[in-house]
């Protein structure tokens, strides 16, 4: 009798009984195994010289709330495999679903897969991808060497995640994983990230095509204080200083807003600005031209806490809005300097 995976019909159990006791194909089992559906992640850490270093994994498990803990399997062909048995630390980056070229970057043997990629110290020193679904900044807990692999288990110390749906993966190929948001969630697929960014007493606004004006929007994250702005061009801002300010969340047709405040790096005069911008002084905003009503009264609380000097973050909800004031917020603190 053949091994299981190699049968087209449906197993029994006595076809598994067979199948333990038959030599046990390594091509079929790993199509079998490859049957276990997966989210992808990329596994990052340092060397000795400090240099950043990562591979694709999929064998990513969450082991333990309290600790706690994950693991990941690391095979002991990758050229990365040295580093990772000796390390003390590594993040494990869960990949959103555009992210298949990062995927398949750290799946392959090139010499350098972070030259074009974004990536943050955040608590323990291994390299955080500044865009991806969510990540965990760990330390090694355990190592258990298991066959052709190593099992890294790590201490979660620090993590993030992100509304994005997650890439899959199964039987050998990416997968989507269709709407796994619970009912209410924002999904980022169409969320608008906007920023209202200060500028010494002004306001950076948008053109929205119609006549009208828009805050500038983002189509990806902030990194490394550069924004980029949907429409073109970028903005160097003051690093570790940009806030959320409001949640937008409710009617179910409106992708959902997500605001922040940030202040420009240095000062731009409008003719350095991307064409379609414009900075307008605090008491000469165009509010009958911000065609949301929401946007709209967010810009008026934005110039009434800015001249109170106190900022609160609003979030739109189904049961109304409502807003926590944020009493005296510094810039932001990296972790590991606490
Ligand atoms: C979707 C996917 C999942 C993978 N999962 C793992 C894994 O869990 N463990 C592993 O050792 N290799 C895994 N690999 C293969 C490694 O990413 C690949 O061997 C890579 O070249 C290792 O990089 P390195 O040789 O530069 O260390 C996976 C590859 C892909 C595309």
């Amino acid at each position: 009798m053949q091994a299981v995976a190699q049968q087209s019909q449906t197993p029994t159990p006595a076809d598994a009984c067979a199948s333990a006791i038959s030599a046990i194909d390594p091509v079929a089992l790993r199509r079998a195994l490859g049957t276990f559906v997966t989210g992808v992640t990329v596994v990052t850490t340092r060397d000795e010289a400090g240099r950043a270093r990562g591979m694709t994994a999929n064998s990513f498990t969450s082991v333990s709330l309290d600790p706690p803990l994950l693991l990941v399997c690391i095979g002991k062909s990758a050229a990365s495999y040295p580093v990772f048995q000796s390390t003390a630390h590594f993040a494990v980056n869960l990949l959103h679903e555009g992210q298949t070229e990062v995927s398949n970057l750290f799946a392959s043997k090139s010499a350098d897969k972070f030259t074009t990629l974004g990536h943050d110290v955040v608590h323990t020193g291994a390299p955080v991808l500044t865009d991806c679904l969510t990540w965990f900044d760990c330390t090694v807990h355990n190592r258990v060497d298991a066959g052709d692999h190593l099992i890294l288990i790590g201490q979660i110390q620090a993590f993030g995640t992100s509304p994005a749906a997650p890439l899959g993966f199964c039987r050998g190929r990416y997968a989507q994983v269709k709407d796994p948001l619970p009912p209410g969630w924002l999904s980022s697929h169409d969320m608008i990230v906007g920023y209202l960014i200060d500028a010494n007493g002004s306001l950076l606004l948008a053109q929205d095509g119609r006549g009208g004006w828009v805050l500038p929007s983002a189509p990806r994250r902030l990194a490394n204080g550069r924004l980029p702005l949907t429409g073109g061009g970028e903005l160097a801002l003051v690093p570790h200083d940009t806030f959320l300010y409001s949640v937008f969340d409710t009617a179910e047709s409106d992708p959902g807003y997500l605001m922040y405040r940030a202040r420009l790096a240095q000062p731009l005069s409008q003719q350095e600005l991307p064409p379609n911008f414009r900075f307008f002084p605090f008491d000469q905003l165009p509010y009958d031209d911000i065609a949301s009503r929401e946007i709209r009264s967010m810009v008026r609380r934005y110039v009434r806490e800015t001249a109170g000097g106190h900022f609160g973050i609003y979030m739109d909800s189904h049961d109304g809005g409502r807003i926590a004031m944020v009493s005296d917020a510094q810039p932001w603190t990296q972790l590991s300097q606490v």
